[in-house]
Parts: structure tokens; sequence; C-alpha cells
């Protein structure tokens, strides 16, 4: 591809709740617009208008009133759009794209933390979204660390981090399990400490991808 243009980079972020995936996502972004690139901050569930109203149906209100099952066609549904309408247009620009959440969550969230679903969304995953992101940071850290950062943000989408410090630990061990299992694309990045020092260790391997 010498002297042509650009080609797009997929990029996913992904952790527990509070493990700073959003602002390093943005510090990444700012990084790599310093650099020339076309950078898609985005993130899910949402990332577009009809993605950001499902969003509204799964992190607000009661949050026992979806099952499992629902959720994975909800959150699917909202990454079928975001794909659609965000996503894959920006990578045929060239652009690099920065998703925060994608995928792993609902294999995570919807596959392995109320039974085992896992079947269940990989299978809808290859029929509807048959993409899978070119490099994936699993943002890694103490979930006690982490759920008194994210419970402090006033929001009132508290669907998942309300469920307590061992949900989050067992999110966790899948997260670094997952992080195995497609270790092509994974790459666990340690995340406590200063947020500049986790951008720094994040910059050489997005780098190497590029
Ligand atoms: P998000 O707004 O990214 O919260 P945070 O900034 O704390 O990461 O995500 C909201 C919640 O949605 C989060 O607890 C994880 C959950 N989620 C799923 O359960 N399944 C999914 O597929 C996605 C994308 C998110």
């Amino acid at each position: 591809m010498t002297g042509g243009p650009l080609a797009g980079l997929f990029l996913t972020l992904e952790g527990i709740d509070g493990s700073g995936k959003s602002t390093q996502a943005r510090l990444l972004a700012d990084a790599l617009r310093a650099q020339g690139r076309e950078v898609l901050l985005t993130r899910e569930p949402g990332g577009s208008p009809g993605a950001e109203e499902i969003r509204r149906l799964v992190l607000t209100g009661d949050p026992g009133r979806w099952s499992a099952e629902t959720e994975i066609l909800l959150f699917t549904a909202a990454r079928r759009d975001h794909l659609e309408k965000t996503i894959e247009p920006a990578l045929a620009r060239g652009a690099v794209v920065i998703c925060d959440r994608f995928a792993d969550s609902t294999r995570i969230y919807q596959g392995a933390t109320r039974g085992d679903l896992r079947a269940k969304v990989d299978t809808l995953h290859d029929l509807m979204i048959g993409r899978d992101p070119d490099l994936t940071l699993i943002l890694d850290m103490d979930p006690d660390a982490a759920l008194s950062r994210g419970l402090a943000r006033e929001t009132d989408e508290d669907r998942f981090e309300t469920f307590g410090l061992a949900f989050q630990q067992g999110v966790r061990r899948s997260f670094l399990d997952l992080a195995a299992t497609y270790a092509d694309r994974c790459v666990v990045v340690p995340a406590q400490g200063d947020p500049a020092d986790v951008a720094a260790r994040i910059a050489p391997i997005v780098q190497a991808r590029l």
C-alpha cells in the first residue's frame, strides 16, 4: 500500500466498569489526531442515533425488566445499527475507529454473568455483526478501585455498576479469559495509576498496529 490511502483500523477498549476506558479512548484519540490521523471516537451501547435510542432502553429504568436473552438481542440490534451507520463508513474512509466497548462486552455481560449464554451470543454475533476489531485493549484493574471510581460518577445509567464487587470480580476474570482466547487481537493493559501513565502503556501497542 505504499503511497496509497491509509488503511482504517478498528480498535476497541474493554474492561470492568470504572476501569478508565472512556478517558483512555479520549487520550488515544487526541494522540492519533496529533499525528494527523482521522479518528472516530465512539462507544457502545450507542454511537448512532438508533443505537442511542436502544441505549436508553437497556441502561435506564428497572434493571430487572429485560432477561439476559432479550438484552443480547437489544445490544446486538444497537451494534448492527452502529456498525452500519457509523463504524463501517469511517473505516472505509481510512479512519482509526476507537470504540469504548463492543461485542466482547456482550460476550461477557450477557454471555457469562447470568448463566452460560455464550453460545447464543456468539451465534448471533456471527449472523448479524460478523466483524471483530483489529485490536482490543483490555484495561485490567482491581475491581475495588474501579468500583469506587465507577460509582462516584453521577449518572442514571447504573444498570450494571450496582451489581457490586463480586460481580465485577467475575467480569474481570472473564475479560482475562477472553483475552487468552482471542490472543491475536487482545492485549491486556494494567489500568491502575495515573491516566497519563496508562496512556503511555497503550501508545506503543497501538503504534505497532498502525
Ligand atoms: P458504559 O456506558 O460503557 O459504562 P462504563 O463507562 O462504566 O464502561 O456501559 C454501560 C454498561 O453497559 C456497562 O456496565 C456494560 C454494559 N454493556 C453490556 O452489558 N453489554 C454490552 O454489549 C455493552 C456494549 C455494554
